[in-house]
């Protein structure tokens, strides 16, 4: 059946040898859908009650796969207006492009050989980037993210369901974005995840403690702490 199995149909955002001038104007369509979808509530929700409010004073946090660099932006405004200090690290396989006020450090890497020393963030969080790897590269991706974090991860993806792929559909006709983005969002809920699929990389992965939940039916949250260990 369509959502029975994750779809290994390719990005147009992975194409081989897609231009700058490409991969930043698909990009800024993606940062205003997401701005629209609110996509860093999930951390910001969940972060204070999970880390406590003592723990989110002051982190260092890495966002593998950060494409401009929006989500960081949002967070760190968002723990400065409670006054909390934030600070990014974003990694990307091609070079963010964010340009704004917001201090982050960039890094050009790879999610399969993060290019960190053991224990070097606090918290370590990917948002939409998951489903661009295949299975086996999602166990070395949440391993790398647990190797490189003295504390916590916190991963972020869609679920796919067709009530996501619908609602997608139409949200992007109605916001006339462009037919490469379109196809990509739809392709993206194909390639993304089951609860269970997670469970069970997680396993691979050997993160201990790691909890899997759900998100409004839209999205699948992966945690897990070592300082609660
Ligand atoms: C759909 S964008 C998500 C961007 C942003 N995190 C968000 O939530 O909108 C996926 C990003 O992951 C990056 N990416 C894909 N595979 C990667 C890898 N193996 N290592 C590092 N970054 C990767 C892509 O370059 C792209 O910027």
């Amino acid at each position: 059946m369509f959502f029975r199995e994750r779809s290994a149909q390719a990005e147009f955002f992975d194409a081989p040898g897609l231009s700058e001038a490409a991969r930043l104007a698909a990009l800024r369509e993606l940062d205003y859908i997401n701005r629209l979808c609110q996509f860093s509530h999930p951390f910001v929700s969940r972060l204070p009650a999970w880390l406590g409010k003592k723990g989110c004073e002051r982190l260092e946090i890495l966002d593998v796969g950060a494409g401009t660099g929006l989500l960081g932006e949002r967070m760190s405004t968002w723990a400065w207006r409670r006054g909390w200090d934030w600070r990014f690290t974003n990694l990307d396989a091609n070079p963010v492009i964010f340009k704004s006020g917001y201090a982050a450090k960039n890094v050009v890497g790879s999610a399969l050989q993060l290019p960190f020393a053991d224990g070097s963030f606090d918290l370590v969080i990917a948002s939409q980037m998951t489903h661009h790897l295949t299975d086996e590269e999602v166990v070395t991706h949440w391993r790398e993210a647990w190797r490189v974090t003295r504390d916590a991860i916190f991963i972020c993806d869609l679920h796919r369901n067709a009530g996501l792929f619908a609602a997608l559909w139409l949200t992007m006709r109605l916001l006339r974005v462009s037919e490469n983005v379109r196809a990509d969002g739809l392709i993206s809920v194909k390639r993304s995840f089951h609860l269970g699929e997670w469970r069970e990389l997680a396993a691979r992965a050997e993160i201990p403690g790691a909890q899997v939940r759900p998100y409004y039916g839209t999205r699948i949250v992966l945690q897990a702490r070592k300082k609660t260990l």
